[in-house]
């Protein structure tokens, strides 16, 4: 395809198909909005909304803090130091891989692999242990939380599928695995969510800091909301504000197509998570996968390329903008392209990317607007995340639709990468957990 020649009908068929035309967002943040009206007053809702029982920060906490963070196929634990002016620094930290069968097989032994990390991350780092034996948990998936340091797995999400977790206090699970592995005098100070900490990480260093987001394996947001909107909290205390965890992952108000019913239909939880199968790099590079796919069956390509692509998932969101950047390593597994090949391909990711970015930059002005509809003060929205941090093209697309969808309010919005922001908001969580 060059730029004189139209478009093969099926490419034409594929555009429309992922095009998110922005003269439908109003009505999709009007659908937000009353998903977290719904959510916040304890109705059903695809916006679960759940308190995390923290505030922001004041900035001034100090110490250093063990965190734990837990959101997909890595696991980290930190040691982190804050200053008390609004800096907070990793200053050990160890990473580890969760293996697929640990994802996937029994709970305990889930946490009994969390417990063995800590433990070497210990043997790593035997100088550097905090003299607050006490740490916070970062666990990103849907959880209910009954306090600041217990709460119960809703149901999970990102492909793990531990069993005997859902329904369970994960700060139990944590706890009695230290003490199987012989730390039984460590404290689990907070829960909190990704989103959470990367707010938290964002209010310690921006006092205009609204937002936590993240744009990554998963997605999701949270904010603080006014204490006496949350119908569930009534019993403890109505002044303030407490940080809510949206899980807008889940939210089911947007138009998909059959390549996000394909991806849906043949994932471990269908019908859920609906917004995170079409944002969140963990399922980028599949729709990418079904849709170059597509388009091989249809005949638009000259290159034979099917094989390569045969297997779920073997096509990762980092390939995918590749492709849309019209090369790289990414398409060099596909053999030698037919110029007209690379060019479809290269339009294909960049049509499932900007349609990501568009709805993640929808869903941010549904929340913004939400606390503040005429958008007249500044806000700052944290964000942490793959998808956000290494594509230029992606920040640049959301910049652009806030710009179209607020207008000038769009002038005080500042997107900010908070990078680590999750395990930095962990060890804030626990300097406000333990001070409090
Ligand atoms: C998934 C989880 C959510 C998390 C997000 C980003 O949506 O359910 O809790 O915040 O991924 O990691």
């Amino acid at each position: 395809m060059t730029a004189s020649t139209t478009p093969h009908p099926h490419l034409t068929h594929l555009i429309q198909e992922f095009e998110f035309p922005l003269d439908g967002a109003v009505a999709v943040m009007d659908a937000f909005h009353r998903r977290m009206e719904a959510g916040l007053s304890g109705q059903t809702s695809s916006l679960r909304m759940l308190p995390s029982f923290l505030s922001r920060p004041r900035g001034t906490e100090t110490g250093r803090y063990l965190a734990l963070d837990l959101g997909g196929t890595n696991f980290r634990v930190l040691e982190v130091s804050l200053d008390g002016a609004g800096r907070a620094d990793i200053v050990a930290a160890s990473r580890f891989v969760v293996p697929e069968e640990v994802m996937r097989g029994p709970g305990r032994g889930l946490f009994d692999f969390l417990a063995e990390c800590v433990a070497e991350f210990f043997g790593r780092h035997p100088g550097g242990r905090p003299d607050e034996q006490t740490l916070a948990f970062t666990f990103s998936f849907p959880v209910e939380q009954h306090s600041v340091s217990s709460g119960t797995l809703i149901a999970w999400t990102k492909g793990f599928t531990a069993t005997d977790v859902a329904g369970r206090d994960v700060v139990a699970l944590l706890s009695q695995a230290l003490n199987r592995r012989g730390l039984a005098h460590i404290r689990v100070a907070a829960l909190v969510n990704d989103t959470v900490g990367t707010l938290l990480a964002g209010a310690y260093a921006h006092p205009a800091c609204d937002m936590g987001v993240i744009l990554g394996t998963g997605t999701n947001a949270c904010y603080p909301e006014a204490r006496k909107r949350i119908a569930t909290l009534l019993s403890v205390g109505q002044d303030g504000e407490m940080i809510v965890n949206m899980e807008w992952g889940n939210f089911d108000g947007l138009p998909g197509n059959r390549f996000d019913a394909m991806v849906d239909d043949a994932s471990p939880n269908p019908g859920r998570q609906r917004m995170e199968k079409m944002v969140s790099a963990m399922y980028l590079g599949e729709l990418g996968r079904l849709a170059v796919l597509d388009l091989a069956r249809a005949g638009v390509l000259e290159s034979g390329i099917q094989g390569v692509l045969d297997c779920p998932f073997s096509l990762s969101s980092k390939d995918l903008a590749l492709l849309a950047q019209g090369g790289g390593p990414g398409s060099d597994r596909f053999g030698p392209l037919a110029e007209s090949d690379r060019q479809a391909l290269a339009l294909t990711g960049r049509l499932i990317l900007d349609r990501s970015a568009r709805i993640a930059a929808l869903a941010v002005a549904s929340v913004l607007t939400w606390m503040d509809p005429a958008l007249a003060s500044a806000h700052v929205v944290a964000v942490d995340g793959a998808l956000f941090e290494h594509n230029p093209s992606y920040r640049a697309e959301m910049v652009r639709t806030l710009g179209l969808v607020c207008g000038k309010g769009a002038e005080n919005i500042d997107l900010v990468l908070v990078k680590d922001g999750s395990g930095l908001g962990s060890a804030i969580a626990g300097a406000v957990a333990v001070t409090a």
